[in-house]
């Protein structure tokens, strides 16, 4: 931690990439949206000032490109699905206090002050390069109207970006054997003047920026080797029509060009909230005092492709124009499908809409994305671990102890108890909130929703071990006062995640005013005496004939989408032709964090069914030392007749687990969807360490 701890006296402003205004929104393009909202919101629980804004990214060659495809003018493209956006996000709950976009006046008149600074701050020169041209279009080849061989890692790479490969920024005429995707044919390397920005000039700052730099390990380390290595200036110029102007174009030489489309995107950051500040006044939040240089407040949650831009790119463009720099950068992993990367061209993909259509609450899916994973890692979502988490955590935990405990108290003492707290539970609560203030200061939103979830956990094994229904009034009336304050406490906590259920907690229990105006210190202030009976319960569970259709709906979908197609390519590729890999981790760990798994060699003894689990086996595996009973979800995929003689590699140290009420001791490893066991050739006894 190298900032001053949340809450702080300045204002703060929370922030989420700018989407592409190029197309429909998928659960993928949801997780950094929910994960921003509720680190805003959970900021907010915390006492701080913050705001929450975003914007569509309007400019850049895809949108030219679509929207010549569909011979609509580029405005008219990007602003259809900027309104789309709009509309989308607070279906989710996602409330940003400004949406707005770059193409707009604020946005416009910002980013052209901002390369002005940069001309008067002598941080712009001109240059001329190579640039792609087609001769037999007689056009330049901006961006993504280029592709070819990335100069790195020699990947098939398109436009500014090595997509395929390295995943570094291109500059324009770096591109090896350019070919034109206007015409398909080779491109030329013609001469232009273009304007760059000295980058280079930035090193040092960069470097120390780097070490003060707070969220997550992926943004705070993977820079160091661009920031390390010879930084490369930064070209701010296309030869295109759709863009935002370079200023007094005349005057800068700088006819025929238009600012680079990641100029203008993230002064949209900056722009969205002056529009909020306006919108609100400056006393109730100063703009310009998040912006101005001094302690700094900002926080970019965005997806980990593009790292580079926020953590080089941006704070360089920032001290350019004498504006502060971001506080923290966290950077979301991807969201797979059944373990395979999203495509959306195969229509492999849950649509934002489609799931909404399904009729599910969005709390749903903000519960499952926001807290499958740390913010850095990769989240798999699945209709069956949905089904899974939405059951078990929800319905069962959270959904069952808020009306058990209402239930109760309204019943048998018309609201609230009056007994007093027992020590204990106040001190229980009191540590989920220092646990919620500790986890959001280490810009973790899922441990911040775990400390709800295990108080109602914490609430349910209480209830059950005190039977209250067994005392008589006075004997019960501390437990359910306890309740009633755990219940408290579980909305006020769960707010950030699940706002809309939680809201309905609070009404539940009476509470005053609204559960989005709570903070932390309310989960320990006295709920309301009297409120009636709970109308029902808060989560519903879904039923197993209601995934198999989910999943049957998917399957049909892909597979029109994918008629025709070669099979191999169809499974082999994503939408961006990449291989449907998860990606690798970011993060690599140390030799001793390997040898810390206990891995063995295993062999199969008994494979049994397990009442009502449609996947799971319960599996004995000798292991030498001793012989454990293993759960896996090899049930669909093996037959389970064959399993017994198998020998299979065990992870021996795991955690012990309970999986549909049976214990699992240790895991079997397995690969892919097919779960394809990982064995051994030789004549490895069971119980052979693995190293
Ligand atoms: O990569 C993208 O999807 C860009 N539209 C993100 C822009 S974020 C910000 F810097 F503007
Ligand atoms: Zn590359």
């Amino acid at each position: 931690m190298t900032h001053e701890e949340f809450p702080t006296e300045h204002p703060a402003l929370v922030t989420c990439g700018l989407p592409y205004a190029n197309g429909d929104l998928h659960v993928g393009h949801l997780r950094t949206y929910v994960s921003g909202d509720a680190f805003s919101r959970g900021l907010r629980r915390l006492g701080q000032d913050v705001a929450f804004v975003s914007g569509s990214d309007m400019h850049g060659t895809p949108i030219a490109v679509n929207a010549e495809k569909e011979g609509v003018s580029p405005e008219e493209f990007a602003l259809r699905h900027h309104e789309q956006y709009e509309e989308t996000f607070p279906r989710f709950n996602v409330d940003f206090d400004n949406y707005g976009h770059t193409h707009d006046e604020t946005n416009v008149e910002l980013t052209q002050a901002f390369v002005r600074a940069w001309e008067a701050n002598d941080h712009v020169y001109e240059k001329e390069i190579q640039v792609a041209y087609d001769p037999d279009a007689d056009q330049w080849l901006p961006d993504r109207y280029v592709e070819g061989e990335c100069p790195y890692c020699g990947e098939h790479a398109r436009g500014d970006e090595c997509d395929e490969g390295c995943q570094r920024h291109l500059e324009p005429g770096d591109i090896v054997d350019p070919v034109s995707t206007l015409t398909g044919n080779p491109a030329e390397y013609r001469e232009r003047e273009h304007k760059f920005l000295r980058l280079s000039e930035f090193q040092e700052y960069l470097e120390g920026f780097i070490n003060r730099l707070e969220g997550t390990s992926n943004a705070q380390n993977q820079p160091r080797e661009w920031i390390e290595g010879e930084l490369q200036d930064l070209c701010i110029t296309r030869d295109m029509d759709w863009g935002i102007d370079y200023p007094d174009e005349e005057a800068n030489g700088a006819d025929d060009l238009v600012l680079y489309v990641w100029v203008d995107a993230p002064v949209e950051y900056v722009a969205s909230s002056k529009q909020y500040s306006e919108r609100v006044g400056d006393e109730t939040y100063d703009w310009e005092e998040v912006w101005a240089e001094g302690d700094s407040e900002i926080v970019h949650v965005i997806g980990r492709d593009i790292i580079q831009h926020h953590t080089v790119f941006w704070p360089s463009m920032l001290k350019a124009a004498d504006y502060n720099e971001p506080r923290a950068v966290c950077a979301t992993g991807f969201v797979n499908l059944n373990g395979e990367a999203f495509s959306t061209s195969r229509n492999r993909a849950i649509w934002a809409d489609e799931y909404l259509a399904e009729g599910f609450h969005p709390d749903l899916l903000r519960y499952y994305l926001a807290t499958a994973a740390g913010f850095e890692r990769d989240v798999n979502f699945s209709w069956e671990r949905f089904q899974e988490r939405v059951n078990t955590e929800l319905a069962d935990v959270v959904g069952n102890f808020v009306n058990r405990a209402l239930l109760f108290a309204a019943r048998n003492f018309d609201g609230t108890p009056d007994a007093e707290l027992t020590d204990e539970t106040e001190t229980r609560i009191a540590a989920a909130m220092d646990d919620y203030e500790d986890a959001l200061n280490d810009y973790d939103v899922r441990s911040a929703g775990e400390t709800a979830v295990a108080l109602a956990r914490y609430g349910n094994e209480y209830i059950q071990n005190a039977a209250p229904w067994k005392l008589d009034d006075d004997e019960a009336a501390p437990v359910i006062r306890d309740c009633v304050q755990l219940v408290k406490a579980v909305a006020v906590l769960l707010q950030p995640i699940t706002p809309e259920k939680a809201e309905d907690a609070w009404d539940q229990l009476g509470a005053e005013g609204r559960v989005a105006d709570a903070t932390v210190a309310d989960c320990l202030q006295a709920p309301p005496e009297t409120f009636p009976e709970p109308d029902g319960p808060l989560f519903e569970k879904i039923d197993d004939e209601r995934v198999a259709e989910l999943n049957e709906k998917l399957e049909t979908r892909v597979a029109e989408a994918t008629a025709g197609e070669d099979d191999e390519a169809a499974n082999d590729e994503t939408d961006d032709g990449t291989a449907a890999f998860e990606a690798l981790a970011d993060d690599r760990i140390d030799f001793g964090t390997f040898q810390d798994l206990d891995l063995r060699v295993g062999r199969i003894e008994g494979a049994d069914e397990i009442e009502g689990a449609d996947d799971l086996l319960r599996l004995s595996v000798d292991i030498g030392i001793e012989t454990r009973q293993i759960v896996a979800g090899l049930k669909q995929l093996h037959d389970v007749a064959d399993l017994p003689g198998t020998k299979v590699v065990v992870v021996a140290n795991l955690e012990q687990a309970e999986l549909f009420g049976v214990e699992s001791d240790g895991m079997v490893l397995a690969a892919g969807e097919e779960a394809d066991l990982l064995t051994t050739h030789g004549d490895a006894a069971p119980g052979t360490k693995i190293k």
